[in-house]
């Protein structure tokens, strides 16, 4: 504790005596740098204004609260705003193509174009809400990330759809599932080489989103011929 905070409380204490412990600490805890050093100025004698203080410690106890709330709220609305953004993308790309195969091709452009705007407004809510890391931390969250949905997430995917008889998500489900545990894997590989200066080649699998190091002869997951990959 400083000697401007040791101040504060030795006024309080003179004021109010000793018994009033937490409101000491309330207010060393609750005044900010300005008027701790302002309260140097305060006059320590019997006169001291007990219900100026504790008013100012309420407004103050309360700003902080609204605060905290508000930048909870703005952090919970910009994740928020992040996956409907990201959701947005992919069902623009989706429609997108639809719009290409009936030969729509203003629209097909239009959505295009939507997605890639729906893009660039979830990655500036991400980058906002503080959630890019450095590499390593992030290749952790990656881990994390497909490692919750092959062990967690899909499984109970999958036992769902198999429960309903939906054959159609049921491979679908399955086919990530595996493509998954892959990723999870490499991101682990990349992790542990992440200063490997050697260039790496990744090819994915256009169906199932399997990724090999080295093009098979067919994808592992799906059966897909190895020349479908597409390098990175
Ligand atoms: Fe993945
Ligand atoms: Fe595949």
């Amino acid at each position: 504790m400083n000697f401007l905070n040791l101040t504060m409380v030795n006024v309080y204490n003179h004021t109010f005596g000793s018994n009033r412990k937490s409101k000491q600490k309330k207010i060393v805890a609750g005044l900010p740098g300005i008027l701790v050093a302002a309260s140097v100025l305060l006059p320590d004698h019997e006169g001291f204004p007990k219900e100026t203080v504790e008013k100012l410690i309420e407004l103050l106890d309360n700003n902080k609260e609204d605060a905290n709330m508000s930048e909870n709220k703005t952090l919970k609305n910009l994740m928020a705003a992040f996956a409907g953004e990201a959701e947005a993308n992919r069902k623009y790309t989706a429609y997108a193509k639809k719009a290409a195969q009936e030969g729509k091709l203003n629209a097909a452009k239009l959505f295009r174009a939507a997605a890639d705007a729906e893009t660039l407004h979830a990655l500036k809510h991400f980058e906002v809400a503080g959630k890019i890391g450095s590499t390593a931390d992030n290749l952790k969250d990656g881990i994390k990330g497909e490692t919750y949905e092959y062990k967690e997430m899909y499984p109970d995917f999958v036992k769902e759809a198999e429960a309903e008889g939906n054959k159609a998500a049921l491979m679908s489900f399955k086919f990530a599932m595996k493509a998954e545990e892959v990723h999870a894997g490499l991101y682990k590989d990349a992790l542990e080489n992440i200063d490997q200066t050697e260039e790496v080649f990744y090819y994915l699998c256009p169906v199932c989103g399997n990724i090999e190091k080295v093009r098979p002869d067919k994808c592992r997951i799906c059966g897909v011929p190895g020349e479908r990959f597409i390098k990175y």
